[in-house]
């Protein structure tokens, strides 16, 4: 315990000073072959210098997400306490969607579910046995992901729309109206619930990927016209290529006049809930019905853990209507099982680790965090914007920022990306944003700079000179 611990303070500090490559790629099998893999696996003996060894060269060859240049993805550099609350999990090992296997993971969890609630500006589920059970409230579960929470929502929006569906199977008339920028994980949840790929139907959206409010009116008059039955709209709160977010509000009107599900994907950008002077990009947000919002994305929680909030509970307790005798049944309890409205049957006290990010330094410290953060963004993109070489895609709304070499092609992109990873000095990525391939940015290290940055578009120039 004491030689993990002392090798990954050294790691985590080492990659907070930039020290070493961000990443390394070597082959997979020489990899295996250093790490003795198959000879551990078969006679096991990983402990003392061994363990030692096998550390040392499993660190070498991860990620280092703590690297102030680590700029390419949206994951969390886990905050300190956010991996000590994971091992406070771990070691507990309590499957707390039952409330008797973990009453105090259970009761973070409900904590942080209501804290989130109210940042949304909706009324939090009261605590059992205190307040009134059935007063208007809403609701939600942490997940494993963004993912099974996007799944998890349109599940809820699924059974309201088509009741008979968890028993019948589903009405071919169902369609799900999503802007194109949308992230995978609604087509898949699509095919998961058994809609298929032919449900889902492009959102109208501006040059830029944003829902058009007056478009989307259109659309849903058009599904109507033809019979389909709306099971949800889903809106961005920081698409995953640039971190733009829909006009909630407007989006709210059209939905609210067609009866139809508003599902937001908050997942980046719902932490700007946090912060009084980005609040306003999620205007509107309170009037949706779904809400997904990952806390290892802007949290500084450790994958994984994401939530899906619902602003009526009844809506998620409808989602999912399983039978379990063994766990579901009559019992006179003080605490409260999130099991029927999660996919989780064994499910990790996820909240143990966010909570002690946010117990850390408090809701105001997160706040600052998220701050500085879409601060950066914004002065990245004033620095790419004001040099004469470099192109935006977009100015940025959140901490994400595309660009690109002024001239390049979409190709190009692709090559300039594996130069610059080739150096091991920085890790950006691209995307196909509006239409071509950028260079993207995401800034989630609260140790990354305007500095860094700056070094980083050097190299890319750099780099660029050898390109053909
Ligand atoms: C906007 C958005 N939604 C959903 C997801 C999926 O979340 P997860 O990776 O936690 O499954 C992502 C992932 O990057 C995302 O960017």
């Amino acid at each position: 315990m004491a030689r993990v611990s002392a090798a990954l303070s050294e790691y985590v500090a080492r990659g907070e000073m930039g020290d070493g490559p961000v990443v390394e790629q070597p082959a997979m099998a020489e990899l295996a072959e250093r790490l003795d893999l198959e000879a551990l696996i078969g006679q096991g003996g990983l402990s003392g210098a061994r363990l030692e060894r096998f550390l040392a060269d499993y660190l070498a060859a991860s990620h280092h997400i703590q690297h102030p240049a680590s700029m390419g993805h949206q994951v969390s550099v886990p905050h300190p306490a956010a991996i000590l609350g994971g091992l406070v999990d771990v070691a507990t090992n309590n499957p707390m969607a039952i409330y008797e296997m973990g009453p105090a993971a259970a009761t973070v969890e409900f904590a942080v579910i209501n804290w989130m609630l109210r940042k949304v500006g909706w009324q939090p589920h009261p605590w059992p046995g205190r307040g009134d059970p059935d007063s208007p409230h809403g609701a939600g579960v942490l997940t494993h992901g963004g993912s099974l929470a996007q799944l998890t929502a349109l599940a809820a929006a699924r059974a309201q729309a088509c009741p008979e569906a968890w028993q019948e199977g589903v009405d071919p008339a169902l369609a799900v109206v999503a802007p194109p920028d949308a992230h995978y994980s609604i087509a898949r949840a699509l095919g998961i619930l058994g809609l298929g790929q032919r449900a889902l139907i492009p959102a109208p959206c501006d040059e830029l990927g944003r829902i058009a409010p007056e478009g989307l009116d259109a659309t849903l008059k058009e599904l109507e016209g033809q019979g389909r039955k709306i099971m949800a709209v889903t809106a961005n709160a920081g698409c995953t290529a640039a971190g733009l977010y829909d006009d909630f509000s407007a989006i709210a009107d059209v939905c609210e006049a067609h009866g139809v599900w508003l599902h937001v994907d908050g997942a980046h950008g719902a932490s700007a809930l946090l912060s009084p002077r980005y609040r306003h990009l999620l205007a509107g947000v309170e009037r949706a019905h779904s809400l997904i919002w990952d806390a290892h994305k802007m949290m500084r929680a450790p994958g994984l853990c994401a939530a899906v909030l619902v602003r009526d509970h009844a809506w998620l307790d409808h989602a999912f209507q399983q039978k379990a005798s063994y766990l579901f049944h009559d019992k006179e309890q003080t605490g409260f099982d999130a099991i029927s409205r999660t996919i989780e049957c064994t499910k990790a006290g996820i909240g143990t680790k966010f909570f002690f990010a946010l117990a850390a330094d408090g809701e105001q410290g997160m706040a600052d965090y998220v701050e500085s953060r879409y601060d950066l963004g914004r002065e990245a993109a004033r620095v790419i914007a004001g040099h004469p070489a470099f192109e935006l895609a977009c100015p940025p709304q959140a901490n994400i920022v595309c660009f690109r070499i002024k001239g390049t092609s979409d190709a190009g992109q692709l090559r300039l990306r594996k130069a610059l990873l080739a150096t091991g000095k920085v890790y950006v990525t691209t995307t196909e944003f509006a239409g071509s391939r950028w260079l993207r940015l995401a800034l989630m290290n609260p140790a990354t700079t305007l500095a860094d940055i700056e070094a980083m578009l050097a190299l890319l120039l750099d780099v660029a000179k050898n390109d053909s």
